[in-house]
């Protein structure tokens, strides 16, 4: 199933176009999202009508289209989507995209954009046997578009070789592959909370701390890589939202447990925000003003807790709950009591000593802690931490299944 997957198909010209009219009812039943770019050899064989239709979508035709640019724009068409499928693939347009022509809508789009291309060939035998034609499949192959197709069998012309593009549900096959062949967490659940919360004072102070969300944005994606669907949940910061996951964005420690709870019931919840642990008791409606008063007390109350939320509540806990443990002294011992007085699964502690600056660093260093073991991880960049600990977690679900199966 491709839930939640959002694709966008370009049909190009070719008498195997009228398969892309079944090709989008097959991903849709599916579960994916279908946005389509018809070329204008393409809308020779199907219409901008059918293809709306079934994709229940605007359907994108001309790059010099100033009503399609205004509400869309090609830049948007080719980041707003997880792959761009090309069914069918003319040798036309295989040339241009091998050759980064961007002279329309399609070619265009696919040189704009960063998300991994998959082209479906159709075209007459003698064309796919061109040695132009293979050569510019090898340039493709060579820069990581995967290639599905062509099949072999007696084409419209008549003619017998390779050269048919492949059924609806073969290329549905080919996208599931992409999207969960290696993916051990596909079918699971993700919560990652990062970031710091942001504790208003008055509407324009807050009590923060220095959390940037690199380690907890590290872990989302390594998670989301191993095909978990995830949600992040995340305070204000500097990082760019993570393509293809879904993220939320909070300010206080109350928003996010408020959109934690919402999210469940979920498989693995991993908390590596920097949550304020106090919230100011009394919100200022107004800024408030300097007197002639030195100082100033601000009154402050506990916020609640989302990792014991998480790790206690009944119902729907999560399977299994990491914590972070931010310690200056004692790191080990005092993430081994977070971890009994939380109820958590495990515990990764790293050392905010200011001798060991992990806020806004691109490495860390860290303890990894269960009920009954300690393991010191050498010193590594957030993203190896965050793949090495998403390892940890496919451990911890592949062993889980193995139980379910001897029972
Ligand atoms: O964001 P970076 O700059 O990359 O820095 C990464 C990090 C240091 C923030 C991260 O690695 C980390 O340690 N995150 C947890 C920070 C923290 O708040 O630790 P703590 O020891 O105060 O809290 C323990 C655990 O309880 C954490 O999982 C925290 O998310 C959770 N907590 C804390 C308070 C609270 N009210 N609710 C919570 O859920």
């Amino acid at each position: 199933m491709l839930n939640g997957k959002r694709i966008l198909l370009i049909i190009s010209g070719g008498i195997a176009a009228y398969k892309s009219l079944e090709l989008i009812r097959t991903l849709k039943k599916s579960g994916a999202s279908v946005r389509c770019i018809l070329t204008q050899g393409g809308a020779q064989f199907v219409t901008p009508l059918s293809v709306a239709a079934l994709s229940e979508e605007q359907v994108y035709t001309d790059l010099w289209s100033l009503k399609d640019e205004t509400e869309m724009g090609h830049i948007r068409l080719s980041r707003e989507c997880d792959l761009i499928v090309v069914a069918p693939a003319s040798a036309n347009i295989i040339a241009r995209i091998a050759n980064g022509l961007a002279d329309d809508l399609a070619s265009t789009t696919i040189l704009a954009s960063d998300k991994p291309v998959m082209v479906c060939p159709a075209m007459n035998p003698q064309m796919w046997e061109n040695a132009a034609t293979k050569s510019n499949i090898e340039t493709l192959k060579k820069r990581g578009v995967i290639i599905s197709g062509p099949a072999a069998g007696e084409m419209a012309c008549g003619e017998i070789g390779y050269g048919r593009l492949l059924e609806p549900d073969v290329i549905l096959s080919a996208i599931t592959d992409f999207f969960f062949a290696d993916k051990p967490l596909a079918g699971l659940k993700a919560i990652v909370t990062a970031g710091p919360t942001f504790e208003p004072i008055d509407p324009v102070r807050f009590v923060g701390n220095r959390s940037s969300g690199k380690q907890g944005y590290a872990i989302a994606k390594a998670l989301s890589d191993l095909g978990a669907s995830v949600t992040l949940v995340t305070g204000p910061t500097n990082e760019d939202a993570p393509s293809g996951i879904k993220t939320i964005c909070i300010e206080t420690a109350r928003q996010m447990l408020e959109s934690c709870q919402k999210l469940l019931p979920s498989d693995i919840a991993v908390c590596a925000a920097a949550v304020a642990d106090w919230t100011p008791e009394t919100y200022q409606n107004s800024k408030i003003k300097k007197t002639s008063d030195t100082s100033v007390t601000l009154k402050m109350t506990q916020n609640p807790d989302i990792l014991s939320t998480l790790s206690k509540s009944v119902e729907k806990r999560p399977h299994l709950i990491v914590g972070f443990a931010a310690e200056t002294d004692n790191l080990v011992d005092n993430a081994r009591m977070k971890l009994l007085k939380k109820g958590c699964d495990w515990i990764v502690a790293n050392s905010v000593s200011p001798e060991n600056p992990v806020f806004g660093a691109d490495e860390n260093q860290v303890y990894f802690i269960t009920s009954d073991k300690v393991e010191e991880w050498p010193r590594a960049t957030k993203d190896d931490v965050a793949r090495k600990l998403a390892a940890r977690i496919v451990e911890f679900f592949n062993q889980d299944k193995a139980k379910h199966a001897a029972e």
